[in-house]
């Protein structure tokens, strides 16, 4: 099975340096907002060249907490898109504020045309979503933020690395944020986070939102959450950031493999990567004509793939107010995208062999429609959907 991540091959990888950090850590005795959690902040404010990074719970909560930490809350708006993991809209919602979806352009991300368009005088913020592994058009981006006096948070938690003119994703924001589930590009074995920031006065108050608004030892300033990264996380962490850059360059070459051989597919279209933008794949995500056919063909031949994402966040009975609004682009994208295998553990044979199943899929589907066509009463005894 050629699966969307492989995380037995990723422990092999890392397993002699994990079980010494690991065993470190446990020896250690100290397991919540230590040594290693102050390492990991400092490494990864140094890797995304930020003065300061603040290590969280998981990317919910870094999006949380820098709205928080930037006073948005009840009667306040953010601009945001739909086109993303929902838990970019429940940040705002959390805090009380009202998410503002705008549409998408054709590299999937915030587009700035609409962003203008879409304050009002109760909008505080921007976040835009560097989805897929890829920075959104973020220079524009940025100077609408400063003509209407907006504060931007980059929702990184999909970009670990990626960087747009050399600089690095999580380094254009007033306050940026990262997740480490996982399957991120930099993940844990467990849930986790980070925020960075420039800005002295939001460190601190992020360093005391993730602790009960605590400003000293049973002090409690402000209203903070348990948000805490721990410490055998933050180790793990550590040993992993050294090896992303390398990591990241697999992901590139399987992304290179899938551009040679799906290029010419006409019911496929490839992602578009910006100039001057080091994308890092997350995710590799086409847009696919008969898609649940192609979904269904592709695991019958032994490949996983998945939908980032099926149902838009306006469109979530959770955002039932938002539902009856139009994102034209997002909903498209909704019915037609599909996410191929992309990880560091991939090799490029299976990258190749993900083109031939797809390319004799649309071969066979073909087939299937020209005998329709000269047959209209025509048999679809193989009974797969077109
Ligand atoms: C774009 C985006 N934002 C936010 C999050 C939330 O991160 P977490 O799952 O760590 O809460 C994720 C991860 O799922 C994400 O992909």
């Amino acid at each position: 099975m050629i699966l969307m991540n492989d995380f037995q091959k990723e422990y092999r990888f890392f397993k002699p340096q994990l079980d010494k950090t690991i065993d470190r850590c446990l020896k250690s005795g100290w397991y919540i907002l230590g040594r290693e959690v102050s390492e990991f902040e400092q490494n990864f404010a140094k890797y995304t060249n930020t003065k300061h990074a603040i290590g969280v719970a998981n990317g919910l909560e870094a999006l949380q907490i820098a709205l928080m930490a930037l006073g948005i809350g009840e009667g306040d708006e953010v601009i945001t898109v739909s086109n993303s993991a929902v838990a970019t809209a429940l940040a705002i919602s959390n805090v009380g504020a009202k998410p503002v979806f705008v549409d998408v352009d054709e590299y999937y991300h915030m587009d700035y045309k609409l962003v203008e368009k879409a304050i009002t005088k109760k909008t505080k913020a921007i976040i835009p979503v560097h989805l897929f592994g890829q920075i959104v058009d973020i220079e524009k981006i940025v100077r609408i933020a400063k003509k209407n006096n907006l504060k931007i948070i980059e929702d990184a938690c999909q970009a670990h690395g990626a960087s747009f003119r050399s600089k690095k994703a999580g380094s254009f924001g007033d306050v940026n944020c990262f997740s480490f589930y996982p399957t991120k590009n930099l993940g844990a074995y467990g849930d986790g986070g980070v925020i960075t920031t420039n800005s002295k006065e939001i460190y601190e108050k992020c360093l005391r939102l993730r602790n009960y608004g605590q400003s000293n030892r049973y002090e409690h300033t402000e209203k903070g959450l348990n948000s805490r990264l721990d410490e055998l996380q933050a180790a793990i962490l550590n040993l992993k950031l050294k090896k992303l850059d390398l990591l990241t360059k697999k992901r590139q070459q399987i992304a290179e493999v899938y551009f040679k051989h799906l290029r010419d597919i006409k019911e496929i279209k490839v992602p578009k990567q910006r100039k001057n933008s080091n994308h890092v794949f997350h995710l590799f995500v086409i847009e696919a004509e008969s898609r649940v056919s192609l979904q269904e063909y592709l695991k019958d031949n032994g490949i996983s793939s998945l939908i980032h994402y099926p149902i838009p966040i306006h469109k979530q009975k959770a955002y039932s107010e938002f539902n009856s609004i139009i994102l034209d682009r997002t909903e498209m994208l909704a019915k037609t995208i599909l996410s191929l295998p992309i990880h560091p553990f991939m090799t490029n044979q299976e990258a190749k062999k993900v083109c031939m199943v797809i390319k004799s899929f649309y071969q066979w589907r073909n087939r299937q429609k020209r005998k329709i066509s000269i047959h209209p009463a025509g048999n679809f005894s193989e009974g797969i959907k077109i």
